[in-house]
């Protein structure tokens, strides 16, 4: 039996729906239910039926999947796939923030340990960032763990108070604006679509920013037949399927994600198989991470 077989054998016996990010590999987001962004995937996690989730993504997608849906089974292909960018804040610095602004909202990018959203106001994603940060009452706003979508928010958002932290993502952060421009020399007539985890440079280059399925939809809704990828490689594999005659371009070397290439349609039936790798938290952090997540669900919606 192939593995993908087998692993459609093994969702039917365990009553499990498979969720993958477009980071992963193809062959994973082929086999998945629901593929998407963060905030998709986040919506899909809190309202399945399906008593199993098997989550293809890193540690804080399995983790925010399980705070907002406690009484299902969460299980994850490979328990090491972590975003080193969900741990880059730290709880002396939010203390200090929150004693120097009255009205301070502390709100986190859902790329983060479930320990920081405790210590949060609200989540964000980088497709509902923008509409949740305008949407809130306080004027002072830290964000936290990525300074470069926090300062890419504060581009938009001008009439509030931003403090950034120096959390990044490695992936995002190596795509160069030198690289980008030589890639706009090579195909002029090329759209550059950037994620804001990318540097302001990059950003400025930009026709349009936004998250995974903000590109994409992008991408597809547009009349150019070329693109410039400033984003993680795995979105091309949505991008081609949706859009078979437009040619999509990468501009740098590194536009790969170690952590989310862990992801394997082996590993995927193994945690099947075994029911192993589950997502366990202890109630009273669930509880208080999970406020942060309604009030994104509820103001992003
Ligand atoms: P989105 O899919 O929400 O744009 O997130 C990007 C990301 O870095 C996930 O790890
Ligand atoms: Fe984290 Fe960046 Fe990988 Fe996303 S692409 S999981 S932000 S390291």
């Amino acid at each position: 039996m192939s593995t993908i077989d087998k692993i459609q054998e093994l969702k039917k016996q365990r009553n499990a729906v498979i969720l993958a990010h477009y980071y992963v590999n193809d062959e994973v987001q082929a086999i998945a239910d629901y593929v998407g962004d963060s905030f998709y995937l986040s919506k899909v996690a809190a309202s399945v039926e399906a008593q199993t989730i098997l989550f293809c993504g890193v540690s804080f997608m399995g983790e925010s999947a399980k705070i907002l849906n406690p009484r299902k089974t969460v299980i994850m292909p490979d328990m090491q796939a972590d975003c080193p960018m969900a741990h880059m804040a730290d709880f002396e610095k939010i203390d200090k923030m929150r004693r120097e602004y009255e009205d301070l909202a502390v709100v986190c990018y859902i790329n983060s340990t479930a320990e920081l959203k405790t210590r949060s106001d609200v989540c964000v994603t980088s497709s509902n960032a923008l509409k949740i940060v305008r949407a809130l009452p306080n004027q002072n706003i830290y964000f936290i763990p990525d300074g470069n979508l926090g300062r890419y928010v504060a581009s938009q958002v001008p009439e509030k108070h931003f403090i950034f932290n120096d959390g990044f993502c490695h992936v995002h952060t190596s795509i160069l604006a030198e690289n980008v421009k030589k890639a706009k020399e090579a195909h002029p007539k090329a759209e550059i679509l950037v994620h804001p985890e990318c540097t302001t440079e990059v950003a400025e280059l930009a026709d349009y920013v936004g998250s995974t399925s903000g590109i994409i939809d992008f991408a597809t809704g547009s009349q150019a037949e070329e693109f410039i990828i400033c984003t993680e490689m795995g979105v091309l594999y949505e991008l081609r399927q949706k859009n078979p005659g437009k040619r999509f371009y990468l501009a740098g070397h590194e536009q790969f994600c170690p952590n989310m290439k862990r992801i394997t349609l082996e590993k995927a039936a193994d945690a099947l198989e075994n029911m192993s790798n589950t997502v366990e938290m202890e109630d009273k952090m669930r509880l208080l991470a999970n406020k942060p997540l309604e009030r994104m669900l509820e103001l992003g919606s």
